[in-house]
């Protein structure tokens, strides 16, 4: 109960008066909104009931989408006469506060899930309190969101962590799918025909390897945002083969026993710590998989994480897949991002799901 409360008072406090969300209030980069955390965020309190605060989210993305509609439109005409494009030609992954572009900071820009993410989110809100007015709204922000995705899911580009620019990764594909399919049953008329199940069957024949979903095509590792691929957007089902396969390499892979999952086996950043938000995906991917009792432990396991103040990191640095790696990210940007809305978010999410199967 502590934890549920202060994760709710970390999220409302961390959103700003125009509806975004931080990623952290307090980690020297992450003081901007990003679609992908924003998202889940948004989710959470749809979950806990706080449909307000989601709705000022969608409705700041929608607002900020369509301020940029003349960088959108820019782009659509260059893939209409098949000019090649500028890393600056694409949307970004994140905003300041405000909605704004921040051309001063260099960042990974070009990621097209948390696209996708948003549009799964929004439909997702939609779902469980009807509105027509805020869908009204925000259906010309959706129409270019789908176009920017239709035009470029095939592309490479960076993935969920801001990494392997030149990859195609699988649960950016994932959360395309996800995210389209969602809007599709909303509003059929939005989203051209077939296209989520293009995308599908491309992830069917390219990012599967030896028998499970692969980190990107090319690729033999897992990372532990495939569980994305049916937790929760269902591009296949959760009792799928190729899914529990998946699984099962994660948890023996990067799932550290007793203790919580890594990105990737060879994930450096912050010399590779246990992620929190991912540690909650495995416990909703056990939910589904009618393991409650081990979601329960993943639980237990976040809980203990939980620092004096309330909060929860990004990562837990105590098992560090490399250590010699840690340092240098302490002295370029400062300690691990500490309270993260993505990780007590997540929180959130698990803990309505547990409560339903009690
Ligand atoms: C993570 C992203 C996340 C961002 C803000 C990055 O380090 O890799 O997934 O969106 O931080 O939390």
């Amino acid at each position: 109960m502590k934890l549920h409360d202060a994760s709710l008072n970390i999220i409302r406090y961390g959103q700003a008066p125009s509806g975004a969300y931080v990623a952290s209030p307090t980690f020297s980069q992450y003081g901007y909104a990003w679609l992908r955390d924003g998202t889940w965020t948004a989710y959470a309190m749809d979950c806990v009931g706080q449909h307000d605060s989601a709705r000022a989210f969608y409705s700041w993305i929608g607002q900020t989408l369509l301020n940029h509609q003349s960088h959108f439109e820019k782009l659509f005409n260059k893939c209409a006469r098949n000019e090649p494009l500028d890393e600056t030609d694409y949307l970004p992954t994140r905003f300041t506060l405000d909605g704004f572009v921040d051309h001063d900071q260099f960042w990974w820009n070009f990621q097209l899930d948390g696209y996708g993410t948003w549009l799964w989110g929004l439909a997702q809100h939609i779902e469980l309190v009807p509105d027509s007015d805020l869908w009204a709204s925000l259906r010309p922000a959706v129409t270019l969101t789908v176009q920017y995705l239709s035009a470029l899911w095939q592309s490479a580009n960076y993935d969920c962590w801001e990494e392997f620019r030149d990859k195609i990764h699988t649960s950016t594909l994932a959360a395309l799918y996800g995210g389209l399919s969602a809007i599709r049953r909303i509003e059929p008329g939005l989203v051209p025909d077939h296209l989520p199940e293009q995308i599908q069957s491309y992830i069917l024949q390219n990012c599967v390897s030896a028998g499970h979903f692969r980190k990107y095509v090319g690729s033999s590792a897992v990372d532990a945002s495939l569980l994305w691929v049916a937790v929760p957007y269902r591009v296949v089902e959760v009792t799928d083969p190729r899914f529990i396969a998946t699984v099962q390499r994660i948890e023996q892979e990067i799932h550290r026993p007793g203790g919580g999952v890594y990105r990737y086996a060879a994930d450096t950043y912050y010399g590779g710590g246990e992620w929190i938000l991912l540690t909650a995906f495995l416990a909703w991917t056990y939910i589904e998989l009618g393991r409650p009792a081990d979601a329960r432990r993943l639980m237990t396991w976040i809980e203990s994480q939980v620092t004096p103040a309330g909060e929860l990191p990004e990562q837990v640095s105590a098992h560090l897949l490399d250590p010699s790696r840690y340092p240098e990210w302490e002295q370029k940007w400062g300690t691990v991002a500490c309270p993260l809305l993505w990780s007590h978010a997540m929180v959130l999410i698990v803990e309505s799901l547990l409560e339903k199967q009690a």
